[in-house]
């Protein structure tokens, strides 16, 4: 499986490096996106007249692309938990920053804690890759199935994930629950019959300062065992 962008799953897995697994697992697009346009500036690629322009809508370009140019706030469509929204967004925007304040109603599931990809409480699924949200551009999300820890429940019915966190106490604070929760369901999607040593991989991306994880890992084989009620 892929871990947050990038990561497979596997990889950290048979390495049973952690570290090795975070550095994978998340493709930081917002500092590519930094490169990207001091090399672009560099290279006297972008205009400055096309810097200074006002665009106003991105709709018609539904994936970023290295050579397109955006500035200033432009609407993009995303597709978010199964259902098509408009946002207005600067092409800075990150995709945390979109969902929790730009998005209507605001999804704040995805919770903003470090900002800078070492906490896992904004993950949330791109395009069927785990990904940190506060690392992901809002404009790269055009064309990708976002899914956030609110597009798990069918209904009122919490995911067997989300029961079975309740059901172990896998949550004390809660600001790296929804995470947590997004980590595992992503692995148990692609792992099945993941065993405590695949969990504790797929997590290796979230921090729980609260000491939970040996509650979210029984959680998690709670799931594989069927225990989820
Ligand atoms: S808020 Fe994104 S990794 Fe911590
Ligand atoms: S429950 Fe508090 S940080 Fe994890």
């Amino acid at each position: 499986m892929s871990g947050h962008d990038a990561r497979p799953e596997t990889d950290a897995h048979d390495s049973a490096s952690n570290e090795t697994g975070r550095a994978a697992r998340f493709a930081p697009s917002r500092r590519d996106l930094m490169r990207t346009s001091a090399s672009a500036a560099a290279a006297g690629l972008v205009a400055p007249a096309v810097l200074g322009a006002q665009s106003t809508s991105a709709l018609a370009a539904p994936v970023a692309s290295a050579a397109e140019t955006l500035s200033g706030e432009v609407e993009i469509e995303l597709s978010i938990n199964g259902a098509q929204q408009k946002l207005k967004v600067e092409p800075r925007t990150t995709l945390l920053d979109a969902l929790r304040n730009r998005a209507n109603p605001p999804l704040t599931g995805s919770k903003l804690v470090c900002d800078r990809g070492n906490c896992g409480a904004c993950s949330m699924n791109e395009g069927g890759k785990l990904v940190y949200g506060c690392l992901q551009l809002a404009v790269d999300a055009r064309g990708k199935d976002v899914r956030t820890v609110e597009g798990l429940q069918q209904g009122d019915e919490l995911s067997a994930v989300q029961r079975a966190f309740c059901e172990k106490d896998a949550s004390m604070c809660g600001f790296c629950t929804p995470g947590f929760v997004m980590a595992i369901t992503h692995c148990l999607e692609n792992h099945p019959k993941a065993d405590l040593e695949r969990i504790k991989a797929a997590c290796a991306g979230n921090l729980c300062r609260c000491g939970t994880q040996p509650h979210v890992f029984e959680a998690a084989l709670s799931v594989v065992q069927g225990g989820a009620k």
